[in-house]
Order: structure tokens, then C-alpha cells, then sequence
């Protein structure tokens, strides 16, 4: 059977998503506090060639003209992260004008561009000054979060079209306080899961805040990169470990903020570790808040073994995506074996796997009929070259895009109510613990010019926002040729 085009419609909203730290560079600029990544990448060893957000895509000085390569995409909106320490330098207090007004003129390039802007709070740059009182393990930054929502919304509440609170609690709590391969780099178990409360009740606190400002009809998500975990064989003690790891990678996000319980599973198994006291009384009630949309973050798929003996034990993969460390993020999840999956794999080493991009959405939408849902990341670094023709024919992130948005097509077909997808990334950035070595963009960065470039992805992609319509996988590889020779100049001006 010949594929046929798909189209999607006329609502279905297109963008591309970016986060502060990863673009912006100018952190001493602009009145900003320093953050946990900038004490992280200047650390000596966190970060792949050592490399800082310092001057990243350098995006804080060129916003305007990045907003103009989005006006030439098509985008109808822009995902990006508002950094804390730009707003509130320590925290807490009276807001920086400078900061608030860089945010400012960016949803207003945006707003004159047509492009609907997308606002997360919190994308992992925490105030260093936080961090300094004990971070995310503290409830203090649960409360500190919520009073910076409330001078975000105050400023920019009449212009952002949708909040998003935070953005992948699971790689903030697990990743920066029990593996420790991102910032703040602590590798403490019982640590990790304070902060996954504190980040809990820092959601709900923001959505209380930002409809306090703006009325109960603001706009308001969460972001979940929610794991999409295969059990290694149907055998029962294989299924068991998938559904220890599904509890404490998935249900201990979803279950407060959408269910308003943790799963018993995730207090058991940790009960060696931490006896759960951090949750008050009345904290359940105040991180369930009715949400507008759920962002998911997709990228790959995971497969787990139960582990049996102890000489099992001492080889378990420290399997987490993002970086090498002696201690596990799967906290309380010791029996459990991460398998190697087969490829493709990207060149972050993750799987390609678009079918659970499909399971992942209609298994939501099966739980929460009734909670519209986003893509709000997905996309893919390779070994990007640029060719004498001074391009970069990325037929492979064209090919990763074109399938994940065909999953995101079917999981509409069988009836999930997905509502937009965002290309991660608008531009190559910096990517966390490995710096600028994996490339995610849709644009290229010169880091040693800066200046921008189109990959073919972006010129696939802009005719994709422009159609609506996703061609046969095959017709889209020549539909980035056919961009990128037609197309002598992409570049806006
Ligand atoms: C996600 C992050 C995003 C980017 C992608 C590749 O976990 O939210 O900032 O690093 O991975």
C-alpha cells in the first residue's frame, strides 16, 4: 500500500522549543544572578569539554533576529524558558526590570511575528542563592517558585498565550540530586525525592499563583518527559521491575499533580530511604490544580530486567540518557536492568523508536480523556556536517521528525486529543552535560561566528508548518533537496 500524505488541522498548532540557559549566554549581563548550571559548568569535569552556557547561542543579543528565523519557519508558536535569576537574581524579592524586559521585547517580537508565546518557569536554572539553602530538597524554593510565577504573570500575563511551570521535574530531581550529571550535581537518593515533592508542590503553588494574577482561565501546563518503558520478557518479574521504574520515573509526577496521590509503590520501595515526612498535610490538595494541556517530552524507549543475584547487582546499567555517573537515578529501583536497545540510536546514543511516541499519548489519553495534550520536545542531535555547499543535509533528523510526527498522527487517529508538536530544538544549544558537542537544532550555530544556518530539517520543516501536511517518509528526504537547492537564500534578513 502507498503511504498517502497526511494533513493535520487548521488548529493544530506548529513550534519549535528552546530553554534560557541553553541559548541565551550573557549571564553576568542584564542584572542576572548566577544559576546552579553556571556554578555546574564552571565545575572542573560536569560538562563535556568543559564547556559553559556563558555565551551559548548568544540568543540574549539576538533575539530579534532569531524571532525573524522563526517568522521565515511559519512557527505559530515558540516554546522557550524564562530564567529565573534573571527575574529574581537571589530567589526572591522585587523583580529586575532589565530581566523582566528582555522577556518583554521577546513576546512582543514574538506577538508581531503571529507567533503565540509559550512561557516555561522553570527549565533547570535554579538561582545559585536557592541552591545555597538547600535547593529543591528545600520547601522554601516550593514557595520561592511560586512568588517569581506571580511577578512573571503580573509582567508578562496579558501577552503569554500559554505557562508552562516546569519542564522535566524528573531529569531536576533524579539528574541533579541522585546521579548528580546535572546541575546541582548532589548524589543523594533520599535528597532526590525532597526535591521531587518540593518540585510537586512548587507546580501547584505556580498555578495557584499565575491564577491568582490572571484569572482561572490562564492558560496553564506541565511539562513531563514521561519514560516509555518496555518490560524485557512478559515474565512476571520483568513486568515488576517496568512498573517500579514507571512509578518512580512517571507516577510520581502524574499521580499528585493529575490523580493528587503518590503511588504506594514509589513510598515502599524507597521506605529505606526517606519515610516520606516532606509531604505535609494539605500538600496533596495543593499540587493537584486543573491543568489546560499536559506537555510530554519524547525522545526515546527504555527496556528493563528484573536483576537476580547480587552478582547481577554490581554490574546494573546506570542507564539515565544524560551523562556518566557512578549513582543511579533510578532511585529505589536497585534490582533493575537497563537493556541496551536496538537501533537506530541517535547521537546522544538514545534508540529511535517512534512507536512510543504512540503508546505514550494514547496511554494518556485513555487515563485523562479529557486533558488535551502537547508534544512540547522532540527531536534529535546527529554528527550534523556542513558540505561544501556550505549546508548541512540532515536527512536523518528530517526522517526522525517525519516519523515521530506520523506517531503523533496516528495517536490522533485513534482518537488522542494531541493539540501541537514543538521541534526540539529551534537551534543547536547547549545540551547540558554534554556542552555543545550534540547538536539538536533545526538551525545551525556557528559557535565560533555565531552566526545561524539553515539545516535542510528546517527547510522540510517550514514547508510541513506551511502544508500542514506530512509527506511519505521517502518523498521527504527529496523535499529537503528540493528545499535546499530551490532555495538560494533561507535566511531572513
Ligand atoms: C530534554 C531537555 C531539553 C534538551 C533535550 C534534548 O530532556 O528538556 O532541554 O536537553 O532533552
Amino acid at each position: 500500500m502507498t503511504p498517502t500524505p497526511r494533513t493535520f488541522p487548521a488548529d493544530f498548532l506548529w513550534g519549535a522549543a528552546t530553554a534560557s540557559y541553553q541559548i541565551e549566554g550573557a549571564v553576568d549581563e542584564g542584572g542576572r544572578g548566577p544559576s546552579i548550571w553556571d556554578t555546574f559548568s564552571h565545575t572542573p569535569g560536569k560538562v563535556l569539554h568543559g564547556d559553559t552556557g556563558d555565551v551559548a547561542a548568544d540568543h540574549y543579543h539576538r533575539m530579534a533576529e532569531d524571532v525573524a528565523h522563526m517568522k521565515e519557519l511559519g512557527l505559530e508558536a515558540y516554546r522557550f524558558s524564562i530564567a529565573w535569576p534573571r527575574i529574581q537574581p537571589a530567589g526572591r524579592g522585587a523583580a529586575n526590570p532589565e530581566g523582566l524586559d528582555f522577556y518583554s521585547r521577546l513576546v512582543d517580537e514574538l506577538l508581531a511575528a503571529g507567533i503565540r508565546p509559550v512561557a516555561t518557569l522553570y527549565h533547570w536554572d535554579l538561582p545559585q542563592a536557592l541552591e545555597d539553602e538547600g535547593g529543591w530538597t528545600a520547601r522554601s524554593t516550593a514557595e520561592a517558585f511560586a512568588g517569581y510565577a506571580r511577578v512573571v504573570a503580573e509582567a508578562l500575563g496579558d501577552r503569554v498565550w500559554m505557562w508552562t511551570t516546569l519542564n522535566e521535574p524528573w531529569c531536576s530531581s533524579f539528574l541533579g540530586y541522585a546521579s548528580g550529571v546535572h546541575a546541582p550535581g548532589r548524589t543523594d537518593a533520599a535528597a532526590s525525592l525532597a526535591a521531587v515533592h518540593h518540585l510537586n508542590l512548587g507546580h501547584g503553588l505556580a498555578v495557584r499563583a499565575i491564577r491568582d494574577v490572571l484569572g482561572d482561565d490562564a492558560r496553564v501546563s506541565v511539562t513531563l518527559n514521561l519514560h516509555v518503558t518496555r518490560a524485557a520478557t512478559d515474565a512476571p518479574e520483568d513486568l515488576d521491575a517496568k512498573a517500579q521504574v514507571d512509578a518512580v520515573a512517571n507516577e510520581v509526577f502524574l499521580g499528585p499533580m493529575v490523580d493528587g496521590a503518590y503511588p504506594d509503590r514509589v513510598r515502599t520501595d524507597t521506605a529505606h530511604l526517606t519515610d516520606w515526612s516532606f509531604v505535609q498535610e494539605g500538600d496533596l490538595e495543593l499540587i493537584r490544580q486543573p491543568l489546560t494541556a499536559l506537555g510530554v517530552n519524547f525522545y526515546s524507549t527504555g527496556r528493563v530486567r528484573r536483576l537476580g543475584g547480587d552478582a547481577d547487582l554490581a554490574e546494573a546499567a546506570r542507564a539515565d540518557g544524560h551523562g556518566a555517573s557512578s549513582h543511579s537515578p533510578w532511585v529505589g529501583c536497585d534490582r533493575v536492568e537497563w537493556l541496551p536497545q536496538p537501533g537506530p540510536h541517535t547521537a546522544m546514543g538514545w534508540n529511535i523508536e517512534p512507536q512510543g511516541l504512540v503508546d505514550v499519548l494514547l496511554e494518556l489519553h485513555e487515563r485523562y480523556p479529557t486533558l488535551p495534550l502537547m508534544v512540547t520536545e522532540n527531536g534529535a542531535a546527529f554528527e550534523d556536517e556542513v558540505t561544501e555547499d556550505g549546508r548541512v543535509h540532515d536527512d536523518r533528523r528530517v526522517a526522525y521528525v517525519h516519523d515521530h510526527l506520523e506517531a503523533v498522527g496516528r495517536a490522533r487517529d485513534a482518537g488522542a486529543d494531541v493539540r501541537g508538536y514543538f521541534v526540539w530544538s529551534l537551534m543547536d544549544n547547549f545540551e547540558w552535560a554534554y556542552g555543545y558537542d550534540r547538536r539538536f537544532g533545526v538551525i545551525r550555530v556557528d559557535y565560533d561566528t555565531l552566526q545561524r544556518t539553515w539545516k535542510d530539517s528546517a527547510l522540510w520543516y517550514r514547508e510541513v508548518v506551511r502544508t500542514r501536511t506530512l509527506v511519505p517518509a521517502g518523498e521527504a528526504a527529496s523535499l529537503a533537496q528540493v528545499g535546499s537547492t530551490a532555495e538560494a537564500s533561507p535566511q531572513p534578513r
